[in-house]
């Protein structure tokens, strides 16, 4: 591989398919336990001699699985398998109730936190957001100046197509095939950003004092377009291994006139969890039996940490009532503000409503995402970022694991960046988030991630920067702080 991670010429497929192939059945062998937390892997040369594969070849392997934060490399001791993240502590409890519906008011908490977190100097564990140092900037700017050259040539004019750029709606059509089974005519809207898509998608179902189902714990900016928007929320617990709960979602259903429900299955902010496909299925068609439209945000669906992308709900949709809502936020350029929808049967409305709260999304950005797709660079760019957040994850659960106190549980995320953190009932996160911050340090306190007070004992970590030896000692700070408000 050169140092783009691509492959130099034809011939260098077949290797790089073998190494993959190898770190997948080593990295499989983990998981099922044939080797322990902590026990040395089969050495370069007996791995070699069992598998038939090249020195280069396994070594690649061992490479890969040090990426992803699978294995532990010794100086000339060898490879030694992780603690799987599902084993570093417990998980966190789900909720066992429904709560009823309620009227939302997070916003002003939500903007006083917001306001503090991006002070400069601060250790980055509150917002979701990549470490600059994942993303492809210097390619990016390339596309930029390569795409600026059209103002001279005359090729970007006025507002633009009002759906958003051909050629990037074309480059986006291209990477749902496979997935989803879009009605006919339904078209791809360019949005500023994946809020923006849900916001005009939340719209177009769903007016004042309706109810909408949402996961809980859940992504606060949900809360806060619920609350602008006069809407009620009804919080369904998710479970931190499977996703929402579907007997409760049943019986929520069952007791309550419930309009729309927005939903983050793949990945889901805050718990990082994953629905498998029959839950999806079944979810899908439990809604379309009662023709409830599913906002769909699948924000993370690029950042898996297992061997393939996971399906959207949409993938199941067979009604045209997935609004599917994505943008290129957390895996390639947070900046751009670059997000689209495809809303099935509602697609007049939410065209509509788009146009007339933007009227165009700048063509500039469009033009040079267009092109880093078309050249392949995403799904270059996207191998590296996988791997390196697999194991920022994994980094930043073995801190919190060596720094909090005992009880202390967490997520297991199966992709995306988000950690959450369950602690002892009596902490008042919020008055930790105060602590932390006067250490310059930010988290995301629980408390901005439900209607109500059930998680006012959790936090949110970002897991999108590598852990440095500050980030470590932040980290240390925090559980030394949890103690003394614990008045250990
Ligand atoms: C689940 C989820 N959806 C949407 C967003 C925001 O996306 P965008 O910045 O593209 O509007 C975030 C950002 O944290 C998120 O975590």
């Amino acid at each position: 591989m050169d140092s783009n991670g691509t492959d130099g010429a034809k011939g260098n497929m077949e290797s790089k398919y073998h190494y993959l192939r190898l770190a997948n059945e080593l990295e499989r062998d983990i998981r099922a336990g044939r080797y322990r937390a902590g026990e040395k892997l089969p050495s370069l040369r007996s791995l070699r001699a069992r598998t038939g594969r090249s020195l280069t070849t396994v070594y690649q392997a061992y490479t890969e699985l040090e990426n992803r934060g699978v294995v532990d490399v010794r100086d000339k001791s060898g490879f030694y398998a992780r603690p799987q993240i599902d084993r570093i502590l417990p998980l966190p409890l789900s909720g066992r109730q429904v709560i009823k519906p309620h009227r939302v008011a997070i916003n002003a908490l939500s903007a006083m936190i917001q306001n503090s977190m991006i002070r400069p100097q601060m250790l980055p564990f509150g917002a979701a957001v990549p470490a600059p140092g994942l993303l492809p900037l210097k390619q990016l700017a390339e596309e930029v100046r390569d795409a600026a050259a059209g103002y001279a040539r005359g090729n970007i004019i006025g507002y633009g197509h009002p759906l958003g750029l051909a050629e990037l709606r074309t480059e986006i059509g291209k990477r749902a095939v496979g997935f989803f089974q879009p009605e006919s005519g339904e078209e791809i809207v360019i949005t500023n950003g994946c809020m923006a898509a849900i916001d005009v998608c939340l719209r177009s179902v769903a007016r004042a004092g309706d109810i909408i189902l949402i996961e809980s714990p859940t992504f606060l900016c949900y809360l806060q377009l619920i609350e602008d928007l006069n809407m009620r929320a009804l919080e369904i617990p998710v479970h931190p291994e499977s996703g929402l709960d579907m007997d409760l979602l049943e019986k929520a259903l069952e007791e309550h006139d419930v309009r729309a429900a927005l939903f983050n299955a793949n990945f889901h902010n805050p718990l990082g969890c994953l629905m498998d496909d029959s839950g999806k299925r079944r979810l899908v068609e439990m809604m379309a039996a009662r023709r409830i439209p599913i906002i769909e945000d699948d924000i993370y669906g690029d950042l898996y940490f297992g061997e393939t992308r996971p399906l959207p709900l949409k993938a199941f949709d067979r009604d045209g009532l997935v609004l599917y809502c994505s943008s290129f936020t957390k895996s390639l350029a947070p900046d751009f503000r670059l997000g689209w929808t495809m809303p099935g049967r509602f697609r007049e409305k939410v065209k509509r409503l788009r146009f007339n709260a933007a009227i165009a999304v700048p063509q500039l950005g469009q033009l040079a995402l267009a092109r880093f797709l078309a050249g392949g660079g995403y799904d270059r760019h996207l191998r590296r970022m996988r791997n390196a957040l697999k194991k920022q994850v994994s980094d930043l659960a073995l801190a919190v694991a060596r720094h909090f106190p005992p009880g202390t549980r967490i997520s297991a995320p199966r992709g995306g960046m988000c950690l959450w953190v369950e602690l002892d009932d009596r902490l008042d996160a919020l008055q930790l988030f105060d602590r932390a911050l006067e250490e310059n340090i930010s988290i995301l306190p629980g408390a901005l991630c439900s209607t109500t007070d059930r998680y006012n004992h959790c936090i949110r970590l970002n897991c999108g920067y590598p852990l440095s030896d500050e980030g470590e000692r932040g980290i240390a700070v925090v559980g030394r702080l949890i103690g003394e408000l614990l008045g250990g």
